[in-house]
């Protein structure tokens, strides 16, 4: 297994993986309807020339990670794997390569949003340094980027902002 810069070609592998990501939450009930559709090639392709996004490729692509910036911050937009791999500290791997990036570009903090409650979303996060952010904390964009998932429908089940400093 290595994790390294997502390539074109490799966007495809990107969509079926967040397919494949999305499982996970059907197999607890959780449906996000139109909202649960993988990011288009085109969104993809961006993360990737931009080089924002990461793959972990175990004879190809099996999880990858994309990050935006959101207030100064490298905010994780997205980090899914496919579930046949998980457990074995891919997705933590991901994570490490996005703080070490996020670094070396003058980011003092990672953020993201999760679920709550969902056992591989923010108790998971925890583990890995993140601490939940209550809603007077969240910066300007950080609240945009909420809002917008509230208008997804993604509030159904408990969401919040999550921040590692660095
Ligand atoms: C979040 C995600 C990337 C983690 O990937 P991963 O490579 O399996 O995670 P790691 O191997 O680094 O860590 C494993 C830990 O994650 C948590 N975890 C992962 N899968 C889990 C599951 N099915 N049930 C409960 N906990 C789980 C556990 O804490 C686990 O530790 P343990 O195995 O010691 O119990 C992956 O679960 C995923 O793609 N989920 C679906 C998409 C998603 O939730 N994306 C984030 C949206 S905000």
């Amino acid at each position: 297994m290595m994790i390294r810069v997502a390539r074109d070609g490799d966007v495809g592998a990107m969509r079926a993986i967040e397919v494949a990501a999305d499982r996970m939450f059907q197999d607890v009930g959780m449906d996000f309807g139109p909202a649960g559709e993988p990011p288009s090639a085109e969104t993809l392709l961006k993360y990737v020339r931009d080089g924002r996004a990461w793959v972990a490729d175990v004879e190809g692509p099996v999880a990858y990670l994309v990050v935006d910036w959101v207030d100064g911050n490298v905010h994780i937009e997205q980090v899914s794997l496919n579930p046949a791999y998980g457990r074995r500290g891919l997705g933590a791997a991901l994570i490490e390569t996005a703080a070490a990036w996020a670094r070396e570009h003058g980011s003092t903090a990672l953020t993201l949003t999760t679920f709550v409650e969902v056992a591989w979303n923010a108790p998971y996060y925890e583990r890995l340094g993140f601490r939940l952010l209550a809603d007077d904390e969240l910066t300007p964009d950080l609240r945009k980027v909420r809002n917008h998932e509230a208008t997804l429908g993604l509030d159904r089940w408990l969401r919040a902002a999550m921040r590692r400093d660095l």
